[in-house]
């Protein structure tokens, strides 16, 4: 039976509150979601921020990329009008403001890391070095679709559980896992089988499925043994 303990609010909770905002964080933690998963991205002055897309036109009042620009000047985006007018002056958060939140909140975080090509790895040194010194929310998983950023993470934070975000499941699962030392495998909904989380739990891993906003969907790969599914819209698979 499909409950909110089986959902992870994605960038916050896409559909209610802008994405990637401290507003959809906190409105996922009063819809009593254990977890909440965002993405974060250097800005050009190497200052961990959110935001999903490599440009900022879609989420926010700037021009051009995240990483050609200093913080200072993302500081000063509006990250919210775009979606409705009442989140007029949001603006895109640093991850360290976002750990401290989450932490507070006592919702999980599901940090996934979007590195611009090519910086796969300095990314990854960026986010352990804030790991290490700022306070985390209690629980704290880790993940990118970008491999070299997985095990950059694997060498600087071993401590942290890893998952693998994958738009396809890749035949070589089985070594990328054990030399990641893998927890999980995020899986596009879309491209997973009954077959596919028995097989992962036997190897010892978990599978959770994004992007689902369908209720009986949720239910299907629930029932298939995933556990955990990201959606945009809790509201919409809980009834
Ligand atoms: O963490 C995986 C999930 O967020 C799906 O990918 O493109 O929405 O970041 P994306
Ligand atoms: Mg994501």
């Amino acid at each position: 039976m499909l409950t909110v303990q089986h959902l992870i609010g994605h960038r916050g909770t896409a559909r209610l509150a802008p994405e990637n905002t401290l507003p959809g964080i906190e409105l996922a933690a009063r819809l009593g979601l254990p977890w909440v998963e965002i993405d974060t991205q250097l800005s050009r002055d190497g200052v961990l921020v959110l935001l999903h897309d490599d440009t900022l036109e879609r989420t926010t009042n700037l021009h051009g990329t995240v990483r050609e620009h200093d913080y200072a000047t993302l500081a000063s985006a509006d990250a919210g009008t775009w979606f409705a007018a009442q989140f007029a002056g949001t603006r895109i958060p640093r991850l360290d403001n976002v750990l401290e939140r989450c932490r507070a909140l006592g919702i999980g975080l599901h940090l996934e890391i979007k590195p611009a090509n090519p910086h796969e790895t300095d990314t990854a040194a960026a986010v352990a070095a804030l790991l290490h010194t700022t306070a985390l929310p209690e629980r704290l998983i880790l993940s990118s679709f970008a491999s070299a950023t997985v095990a950059a993470m694997h060498e600087l934070a071993p401590e942290h559980l890893r998952a693998q975000g994958a738009e396809h499941f890749p035949e070589n699962w089985r070594e990328l896992s054990e030399r990641l030392e893998l927890e999980a495998w995020h899986v596009d909904a879309a491209v997973i089988t009954p077959q596919l989380a028995p097989m992962l739990r036997e190897a010892g891993m978990a599978l959770r499925a994004w992007t689902v906003n369908d209720r009986a969907r949720a239910q299907e790969l629930i029932d298939w043994g995933v556990e955990a599914v990201f959606t945009d819209a809790p509201p919409a698979l809980l009834g």
